[in-house]
C-alpha cells in the first residue's frame, strides 16, 4: 500500500438506495482530500434500517473494495451513519453547583450527566449528546464554560437515542466485512457537517436530507442542533407511485424519474412526451411528461407538508431565518427548491452540496454524497488522531465504550 493508513479516514453511508464508502487522507494542516470512492446499490435496507444482513454485507464489501482499490489503502475502520424512524431526539437540561467557583471539565460533565439522566425506553441507547448552550448563574448563551466563574452551571443538550437492535445490526454488518466501527453518527448530523455553513447554523436553519427511504431533518438554532426527526418517506415512494400509475418496472420508473422527473408541473412544457417502457415484453408507450410530473408533484408536496408540520411541531418555525437546505439524492429533482419555497411561504431554500473537502471533489460534490462526506468531517472533528485501532487514546476509549454498550458488554 502506498499511502500511510495512519492519516486515512473513512465514511460509510449505509443508505436505503446505495452504500457509499468515501476514503480521505487528512494532511497535517487538517485538510481532507478524498482519495477513493466506492458505491454499490443497496437492497438490504427498508426506510433507513437494515432488514437483510446478508445483502447489506455483500453491498458493503463491494463498495469498500472499490474504494480501497481507488485509494490504494486497506480499510479497517469506518465512521458509519445510522438513520430510521427508531431514532428519537429530545432536549434536556441539567444543573449542578460549581465546586470551586470556577467551571472545570468535571463540572461540565456532571451537568451533562444530570441532563441525560432522563427516562429512555429499554430498547433505546444514547447515540449523541449534543450540547446547545451553558448557563452560568443567570448568564445564558455560553458555549465554552470552562474557566468561567460562578456558583451554578446548567447545561442544555439535545439527546439522540436509537434502537439498540438497529445499531447492533449495523455494527454486525461492518464486523462481517472485517470493519471496526470508529463511531456511529446520525445521518443528518453527518450531512449537516458537509452542507451547512456556520453562519446558517448560527442564524437558524433546517437541514432536510431526502434520500431513497427516508427524509431526515435537523434544525439548528444559535449554532446547535435543537430538533431532529425522521420522516419515513423518500425518493423510493416517488418511484413506487410511478410504478403503480405508469405501470412500468421499478428500475424503469426510477430511470424515468431521474432523467425526466420534476416536481412542478408548471416547469414542464405541455407538448413534451416521454416513452414509458412496458412490462413483460409489452411495447413502450408515449405519454405527456406533465402526466408523470403530476404524480411526482403530488407526492413531493405531501412530503414537504410533513416537513412543515414537523417544523411547526418543533416550535422553532419563527427562528429559522436562514431557511431550508435540502440535500440527498431526491433534492436533485427538478423544481424541488421552487416547490419548497412555495410550501414554506417564502423562506429561503437552497440545495445542499457537500463542501469542505478536496481531492476527488467532482465526484463527491453531489447531494447524494452529503452523508458520506459529512461522516469524514465528523470523523476528523471528533477524532484527531489516526483511526488505526492500535494506539488507542482516551478519547477513542470512549468510543469503544460506546460501541460495547450497544451489545450490553460493559467489561
Ligand atoms: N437526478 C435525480 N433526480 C431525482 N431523484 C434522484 C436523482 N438522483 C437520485 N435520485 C433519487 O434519490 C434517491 C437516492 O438518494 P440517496 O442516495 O441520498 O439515498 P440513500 O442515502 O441511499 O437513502 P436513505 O438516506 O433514505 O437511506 C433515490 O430515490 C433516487 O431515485
Ligand atoms: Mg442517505
Amino acid at each position: 500500500m502506498t499511502r500511510s493508513e495512519q492519516n486515512v479516514i473513512v465514511g460509510l453511508d449505509i443508505g436505503t438506495s446505495k452504500i457509499a464508502c468515501v476514503v480521505a487522507e487528512v494532511s497535517p494542516d487538517g485538510r481532507i482530500d478524498v482519495i477513493g470512492i466506492g458505491k454499490h446499490v443497496s437492497r438490504g435496507l427498508k426506510r433507513g434500517v437494515v432488514v437483510n444482513i446478508e445483502s447489506t454485507v455483500q453491498a458493503i464489501r463491494l463498495a469498500v473494495e472499490e474504494a480501497e482499490l481507488m485509494a490504494g489503502v486497506d480499510i479497517h475502520s469506518v465512521f458509519v451513519g445510522i438513520a430510521g424512524s427508531h431514532i428519537k431526539g429530545q432536549n434536556s437540561n441539567g444543573a449542578v453547583a460549581i465546586k470551586t467557583g470556577e467551571v472545570t471539565e468535571e463540572d461540565v460533565q456532571r451537568s451533562i450527566d444530570v441532563a441525560k439522566a432522563c427516562a429512555i425506553p429499554g430498547d433505546q441507547q444514547i447515540l449523541h449528546i449534543l450540547p446547545q448552550e451553558y448557563i452560568i448563574d443567570k448568564q445564558d448563551g455560553i458555549r465554552e464554560p470552562i474557566g468561567m466563574s460562578g456558583v451554578r452551571l446548567e447545561s442544555r443538550i439535545h439527546m439522540i437515542t436509537a434502537a439498540v437492535s438497529s445499531a447492533q445490526n449495523i455494527i454486525k454488518c461492518c464486523k462481517r466485512c472485517d470493519l471496526d466501527v470508529s463511531d456511529m453518527v446520525l445521518e443528518q448530523v453527518a450531512s449537516s457537517e458537509a452542507v451547512l455553513s456556520q453562519d446558517e447554523k448560527d442564524i437558524g436553519v433546517v437541514l432536510i436530507d431526502i434520500g431513497g427511504g427516508t427524509t431526515d431533518m435537523a434544525i439548528f438554532i444559535d449554532g446547535a442542533i435543537t430538533h431532529t426527526a425522521v420522516i419515513p418517506i423518500g425518493g423510493d415512494h416517488l418511484t413506487n407511485d410511478l410504478v403503480n400509475c405508469l405501470r412500468t418496472s421499478a428500475r424503469e420508473a426510477d430511470t424515468l424519474k431521474v432523467k425526466h422527473g420534476s416536481c412542478m408541473v408548471e416547469l414542464v412544457p405541455a407538448d413534451e412526451q416521454i416513452d414509458v417502457p412496458g412490462v413483460g415484453g409489452r411495447e413502450s408507450s408515449p405519454m405527456p411528461r406533465q402526466v408523470m410530473v403530476q404524480y411526482l408533484e403530488a407526492r413531493t408536496i405531501e412530503l414537504l407538508e410533513y416537513v412543515r408540520s414537523e417544523l411547526q411541531r418543533s416550535g422553532y418555525e419563527e427562528l429559522v431565518a436562514a431557511g431550508l437546505v435540502i440535500t440527498g439524492g431526491t433534492s436533485l429533482l427538478e423544481g424541488m427548491v421552487d416547490l419548497a419555497e412555495q410550501t414554506f411561504d417564502g423562506l429561503p431554500v437552497r440545495r445542499g452540496y457537500p463542501q469542505g473537502v478536496g481531492g476527488l471533489v467532482d465526484v463527491v460534490s453531489s447531494p447524494i454524497y452529503a452523508t458520506g462526506v459529512g461522516l469524514l468531517l465528523y470523523g476528523k472533528n471528533n477524532q484527531k488522531t489516526s483511526l488505526a485501532a492500535h494506539n488507542i487514546s482516551d478519547e477513542q476509549q470512549g468510543i469503544w465504550q460506546k460501541m460495547r454498550q450497544w451489545f450490553g458488554d460493559t467489561k
